[in-house]
């Protein structure tokens, strides 16, 4: 888990970020802000569109990179009725922090610790009998009867039951109900193509869906939700959304669908701001970074950011990598190195050690992690999740008082 700080609203004056005693950013290296009110617009937002549906917070991978328990907090304040996680760790983290929010977890491997997930009230997903008997083992140790989500492989190719290892599955799964060890409480499946609206592959998948839930229902399972919807189909598929919708991306304010040209009305959540360690001027030709890949063609002024490969700036984005200083824009100057860059901010800069920039987030002339991703070949899922441990996440805004 990164560390997660409180900060006042950078957006008063009492809090600004960049100026001021009172400022809870001072002498930080960089930041990412992570405006909990976005967050919690983009949850409302989300239930807007998907208003049948239970909602389920994905806040794995330490909510994208935005901070796992501020997140979460976040969320279930906007209305979530539920939490995702990938892996036991992240939701042991959250009930251990008080959070007794509907949760569920969905990669394990044999020899978890599936006692801890049972006794901890933790929905567990099931792809294979293995993790069937592992769960219901769990709960006879406890003395409880263990939640189960039954995954069906309806065309991913990657986590669920495919075929008739589906069959297989649920006659487990019935048989555990009767000994009364588990509970099959969901039935779920993840899309292949959701992000490619009218995509053949999602209507097959969603009829190859509802199949196996009658299949299951035929031998007696009665599950209180059914959920194949991430980001994108709960945006362009509405009818997946079923019982339960699972954004991730959305309500991180990123859109799932960038070839669309809409922002489905979400608001960016993190912005990462980086400190300059060091301004200086440099004559026209003097090669930047390693290998010289930049020179400038004027006498110039760059600046030393103190963010590199260890801090999640892809080493790709060298040269390519746009930032923002005031109201200008600027692209990263020759390599991004382990822990810092460059940037060329021109021969009239006035800029001095200590101001802050803008890699991406939210605000007017500020990049996008959209942008980052295009400029480095990735998604902004990957920008925002890779951002490293030293940059500490600073939550701002929300309406719940800090955590
Ligand atoms: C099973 C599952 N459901 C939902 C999500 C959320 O996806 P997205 O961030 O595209 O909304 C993910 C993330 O990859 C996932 O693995």
């Amino acid at each position: 888990m990164t560390p997660s700080h409180a900060a006042g609203d950078p957006h008063s004056a009492e809090g600004d970020p960049t100026h001021g005693p009172a400022s809870p950013t001072e002498g930080l290296t960089g930041w990412a802000e992570i405006d909990l009110s976005a967050l919690e617009h983009n949850v409302r937002t989300l239930r807007d569109l998907a208003p049948h549906a239970d909602f389920m917070a994905v806040v794995k991978a330490d909510a994208y990179g935005h901070g796992l328990l501020p997140v979460a907090r976040a969320a279930v304040q906007a209305g979530a009725g539920w939490l995702g996680v990938a892996q036991f760790s992240e939701a042991f983290a959250l009930r251990d922090a008080g959070l007794d929010t509907r949760l569920l977890t969905w990669l394990s491997v044999p020899g978890a610790d599936f006692t801890g997930a049972v006794r901890r009230h933790i929905d567990l997903s099931a792809s294979a009998p293995w993790v069937l008997e592992e769960v219901a083992a769990a709960a006879r140790t406890v003395g409880t009867t263990a939640r189960v989500h039954l995954k069906v492989d309806t065309g991913l190719g990657r986590g669920g039951a495919f075929g008739s290892d589906f069959t297989t599955l649920v006659g487990r799964a019935r048989a555990l109900e009767a000994e009364g060890s588990i509970r099959v409480v969901g039935i779920w499946t993840h899309f292949a193509f959701a992000d490619a609206p009218r995509h053949p592959t999602v209507i097959a998948q969603q009829e190859r869906f509802f199949e196996a839930v009658a299949e299951a229902e035929q031998a007696g399972i009665r599950p209180e939700v059914r959920h194949l919807a991430n980001s994108a189909a709960t945006l362009v598929h509405p009818s997946a959304q079923a019982d339960l919708v699972r954004p991730g991306i959305a309500m991180y304010g990123l859109t799932p669908v960038p070839q669309i040209d809409d922002d489905f009305g979400l608001r960016p959540v993190m912005s990462l701001r980086m400190r300059l360690a060091l301004v200086k001027r440099l004559p026209a030709g003097q090669g930047i970074s390693y290998g010289h890949t930049y020179a400038p063609k004027v006498d110039t002024v760059v600046g030393l950011v103190p963010a590199g490969y260890a801090d999640g700036v892809p080493r790709n984005a060298s040269n390519v990598g746009p930032v923002s200083i005031g109201a200008r824009r600027t692209t990263i100057a020759g390599r991004v190195c382990m822990d810092q860059f460059v940037v060329d901010l021109g021969p009239d800069s006035d800029a001095t050690a200590g101001d802050v920039i803008t890699m991406f987030g939210a605000g007017p002339g500020v990049p996008t992690a959209q942008e980052w991703a295009d400029a480095t070949g990735t998604i902004s899922y990957e920008i925002v999740t890779r951002i490293g441990a030293r940059v500490p996440r600073i939550s701002v805004g929300g309406s719940q008082g800090r955590s």
